[in-house]
């Protein structure tokens, strides 16, 4: 089990704007789900652009529990993953709960085995995350699914069939396993509605390198012809457009300018386009983007919603940069409805913000003042940190491990730009 420190904090000295460079790994809700793919085809198959952060390290060990043998590169950033012929097919509560990507596999264990069993992940700090647009797809393609003691029990003793299906809401976890099972169905599925994400297309590429046939990857219907089996392949990640987005508040909210290496802004362009309108001045370089800011943000409106929409995982920053901001702005919220319990460790900073159902109302002041805060997730973790940073005095940020989920060295890099960030057990 990776160490996860759960009593270090982060003890950010604020002042001071992030100046510098960072460089960009790979995309953290790609590369899990790209890991859970590789069950699809036994052998090894080996991912590249591998982030170092605790998430792959707990994926890695829910395929180890499956039979899989993993060996991981840190400094090559790669992970290959040697599947047995049968892998095991329970995926085990202690691992789960402490990763929502491992619902992942269920699509691809019932595709291969005919048959799954996955810990339902239970709810998390983000909002109540259902999985019924999972199991219903697994429905329509065939199996048998219904959940039992904690677990989802998924079996299509005589295979998986191609369907058509529209997804209620363009969930990206559900268009996933939708279409890592029906690759390996019999006749064609053609999912509607699907998630468009970036990641959606990384891990679609991957699976067409494997053997798969699918179009559509990036549109909202996605066509898939199943094909009889999968063999292994190598796949390098997309770069993280949400680390990406979070380097690009950063050096606006901070008034900084950072040059950020290996970025995708066709990813990102709405949230660049909110930068710009905040006073963030964005130019492309050769490897990415560089987002410089000389004076106070303005204040920007922003609705999260499904790419290519806001992104929810980039809303604390906008909240933040928004805390800080020259007017008022109104932040809606409408993937997940337990985001803004970030905003109550805001208001223990001095933020002026009123929450109304999955609206909040900023009016933006000129620096936050600081106090111990804790993370509740990856993002609000992330977003604390660099709210110390525009607060004045010492903030301490409890639930660094949160942090660690998704940000490789966060407190090194942020030192790195200048930023006085230090991690304290
Ligand atoms: C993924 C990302 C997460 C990101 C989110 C939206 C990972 C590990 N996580 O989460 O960082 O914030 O996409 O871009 O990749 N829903 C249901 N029933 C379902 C599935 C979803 O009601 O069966 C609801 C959810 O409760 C939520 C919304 O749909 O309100 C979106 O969820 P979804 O897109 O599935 O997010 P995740 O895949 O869980």
């Amino acid at each position: 089990m990776p160490e996860l420190h759960p009593l270090d904090r982060f003890k950010v000295v604020g002042g001071g704007s992030l100046r510098g460079d960072v460089a960009i790994q790979g995309a953290k809700n790609s590369v899990l789900k790209l890991m859970a793919v590789t069950l699809l085809a036994p052998g090894t198959s080996t991912i590249r652009n591998v982030p170092d952060i605790a998430d792959v390290s707990m994926m890695a060990e829910l395929l180890e529990t499956l039979g899989c043998t993993i060996s991981r590169d840190k400094a090559q950033k790669s992970i290959a993953i040697h599947v047995p012929e049968i892998p095991g097919h329970r995926a085990e509560y202690q691992l789960v709960r402490k990763l929502r990507a491992s619902i992942n596999v269920l699509g691809p264990l019932v595709a291969r085995l005919k048959r799954a069993e996955v810990a339902l992940p239970g709810g998390d700090a983000i909002g109540s995350r259902g999985l019924d647009f999972h199991t219903k797809g697994l429905v329509a393609l065939g199996a048998e699914a219904h959940s039992e003691h904690g677990y989802i029990i998924a079996s299509a003793p005589h295979g998986l069939k191609g369907a058509t299906i529209e997804l209620e809401f363009p969930s990206v976890g559900a268009t996933e396993n939708i279409m890592t099972a029906a690759v390996l169905a019999s006749g064609t599925t053609i999912l509607d509605n699907a998630a468009r994400e970036p990641d959606i297309v990384d891990i679609g590429n991957f699976l067409i390198a494997m053997g798969a046939d699918i179009e559509g990857l990036g549109s909202p219907t996605i066509t898939i012809r199943g094909v009889s089996e999968l063999t292994p392949a190598e796949h390098t990640a997309i770069p993280d457009r949400i680390v990406t987005g979070t380097w690009a508040f950063a050096a606006a909210m901070t008034r900084g300018d950072i040059s950020i290496h290996g970025a995708r802004a066709e990813h990102l362009e709405l949230p660049l386009e909110k930068l710009v309108s905040a006073g963030a001045v964005i130019t492309a370089i050769p490897d990415g983007i560089r987002v410089k800011m000389d004076k106070r943000p303005h204040a920007v409106d922003v609705a999260t919603l499904p790419y290519p929409g806001f992104p929810t995982d980039l809303q604390p920053f906008v909240i933040t940069l928004n805390a800080i901001a020259d007017g008022d702005a109104l932040v809606t919220e409408n993937v997940f409805e337990g985001r803004f319990m970030f905003v109550n460790e805001l208001l223990r900073l001095g933020a002026k913000i009123r929450v109304d159902g999955h609206h909040a109302s900023i009016s933006g002041i000129p620096q936050l003042s600081s106090a111990p805060v804790m993370a509740s997730d990856i993002r609000a973790g992330a977003g604390l940190v660099l709210a110390g940073l525009v607060s004045d005095g010492i903030t301490y940020v409890e639930g660094a491990f949160h942090v660690d989920r998704g940000y490789p060295n966060f407190a090194e890099q942020l030192q790195a730009l200048g930023g006085d960030v230090v991690r304290v057990d």
